[in-house]
């Protein structure tokens, strides 16, 4: 059976999707990725537990989330939760797009069932690695 349908089945977990989190798997924002020139953030996580992965390009400018991409190979939750927090963060500056927390993704998305919540945690600590990449880069220009 799908995962995003609900049923009937007698084993294993069930999975229910809202449709905000149907809306950003089929149609994810800021999906790809900002040229080398074009990018002053990057970070390229993992989840050990359920091998997917989850690559991070950001710029920075003057202090604001100018632009931000991202791939994912990656489940339909960690591909909608990837794409809510890019929309959350956009436009934010640093210290606003650091408050964000996996809760807030989540909650953004109008819930995600409990076993895909971990899903969530690979955007956040996509984002904090590539802030902390671009202020390795910044410290480095100083
Ligand atoms: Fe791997 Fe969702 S199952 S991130």
């Amino acid at each position: 059976m799908p995962e995003n349908q609900a049923g009937t089945m007698s084993s294993g977990p069930m999975l229910f999707y809202t449709e905000t989190l149907i809306d950003h798997f089929t149609n994810p924002r800021n999906v790809g990725e900002l040229a080398e020139d074009a990018c002053n953030g990057y970070a390229c996580i993992g989840d050990p537990g359920c091998g997917d992965e989850l690559k991070l390009w950001l710029r920075v400018d003057q202090g604001v989330i100018a632009d931000i991409r991202f791939k994912s190979y990656g489940c339909p939750a960690a591909i909608a939760t990837s794409s809510m927090l890019c929309s959350l963060v956009s436009g934010k500056t640093i210290p606003a797009a650091l408050a964000i927390h996996d809760d807030d993704v989540v909650q953004a998305l109008g819930g995600v069932s409990e076993n895909k919540q971990h899903c969530s945690l690979l955007g956040i600590k996509a984002l904090r690695q590539a802030l902390l990449d671009w202020s390795r880069r910044m410290e480095a220009l100083e």
